[in-house]
């Protein structure tokens, strides 16, 4: 018996990124980051999981999934390695992977920017520079038009709000940059470019279904009775989570150091993409320089292997917010845990989309859920060893293995919804 029924139509997928899982992608910034030693253990991405040679298998256990929809997107630096000169054999490659896909009956969900940049748009100041959005603008148009026949779902930018973060903020990501005007200089930036790379999406594809993935995190104040705390949460909450969308919502981008009226980016969604896997208990600290801003884990909370707490009311809660934000239909791109043993990940996932599920039977309009990932990955900064992947990957034979979860999914998907016995095994 299905005890948890999805909506007819409802798109099961899995989520990459290009960098993450094709390999040798050595002309943009991360490959450069890499090479100096940045990444833990100074690990680089190398052959990643090979992806590039060996997709057809990769879809062919997507197809085994039983998912009908597949989120990855198209790496800027090898169909544009130098300003203004586009690559054939990578553009063909791409259209391969498309039509790849369409056979086998997968709806492919194409993001246009995830965290990586051509080298030569990095040297020239990256986003930072107003004129990353005309260069990206035209990246954008020439790749639209050659896939509109064949794509629909378009996501322009992965998480401008968690690469603004961690690229200008934290310094954790190239260019490590840590300067909260930079960071607010680059958000503005990627919201022009989205806006009007949405134009032009919709110039070329006019029922296009164009998003952004938007990363959305719970912060909660760690003493819920301090002025000071709570001070911190809303703080964060507008930085993190409001500025960008708000922009694209009301044409008015609002943020510390800089107030603008971008009356073109009114609108500029058709569904939102969320991306969603943690809470952050967050702080007053006077220690913190220089935003006394303390962010923190409870001991006792249940993590993943990268530390992060496993929160799956936090997913109800974030889509019936932006849902009445937005009124407009959200799309999971992004929901999933680092956990190598799969000893947690069962769990995780089933709770989740039974948050999802409450959200959908309160009249949320949710399309789809695209889980993160199909496959161990490249995971930034943290190199290979967090692994997010329904399937586990060797990295060094590029055999890929079912992981338990991956065949739970399957079945999930198979059925359109989450059995008894599902709940039974895994959360009893
Ligand atoms: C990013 C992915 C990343 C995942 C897990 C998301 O923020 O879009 O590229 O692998 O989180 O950290």
């Amino acid at each position: 018996m299905i005890r948890y029924a999805f909506p007819d139509g409802f798109f099961w997928g899995t989520a990459v990124s290009s960098h993450q899982v094709e390999g040798n992608n050595t002309n943009n910034d991360w490959w450069e980051f890499e090479s100096q030693g940045k990444v833990k253990n100074k690990e680089i991405s190398g052959n990643a999981c090979d992806h590039w040679n060996k997709y057809e298998e990769d879809f062919q256990i997507i197809k085994e999934m039983k998912n009908n929809a597949f989120r990855f997107s198209i790496e800027w630096s090898r169909i544009e390695p130098s300003l203004g000169i586009f690559d054939g054999s990578s553009i063909e490659h791409y259209k391969k992977m498309l039509s790849s896909l369409r056979n086998r009956e997968i709806e492919p969900f194409v993001t246009l920017h995830h965290f990586t940049n051509p080298i030569w748009v990095a040297r020239e100041g990256g986003w930072l520079n107003e004129k990353t959005v005309d260069y990206f603008l035209k990246y954008v148009e020439k790749v639209v038009k050659e896939y509109k026949d064949l794509v629909r779902y378009w996501i322009t930018i992965n998480e401008p709000n968690a690469y603004a973060f961690a690229s200008y903020l934290m310094g954790m990501f190239p260019p490590q940059e840590k300067s909260l005007l930079k960071m607010i200089t680059v958000l503005n930036n990627m919201v022009k470019a989205h806006a009007k790379a949405y134009e032009i999406i919709h110039e070329i594809i006019p029922d296009a279904m164009v998003s952004i993935a938007y990363n959305v995190m719970i912060f909660d104040p760690i003493n819920p009775s301090s002025f000071f705390d709570k001070k911190i949460q809303n703080f964060l909450d507008r930085l993190y989570n409001l500025i960008f969308l708000e922009t694209i919502l009301t044409g008015k981008f609002s943020a510390p150091f800089k107030k603008e009226n971008i009356p073109y980016a009114k609108n500029t969604i058709d569904y939102l993409g969320i991306n969603y896997y943690t809470r952050l208990h967050v702080g007053f600290d006077i220690k913190t320089f220089p935003f006394f801003v303390k962010l923190y884990v409870p001991e006792n909370a249940e993590k993943s292997d990268f530390g992060w707490e496993i929160y799956p009311e936090g997913f109800y809660k974030v889509v019936k917010r932006f849902w009445e934000m937005v009124k407009k239909p959200i799309i999971i791109t992004e929901n999933g845990i680092s956990d190598a043993k799969d000893e947690k990940r069962p769990k995780y996932l089933l709770s989740h989309l039974i948050e999802l599920h409450r959200a959908i039977q309160e009249g949320v309009k949710v399309l789809g859920y695209l889980h993160w990932s199909l496959m161990d990955n490249f995971e930034w900064a943290e190199g290979f060893s967090q692994r997010f992947g329904l399937i586990e990957v060797d990295f060094k034979t590029q055999e890929r293995r079912w992981r338990n979860s991956g065949k739970i999914y399957k079945n999930i998907s198979e059925n359109n919804g989450i059995s008894d016995e599902l709940i039974e095994k895994y959360l009893k």
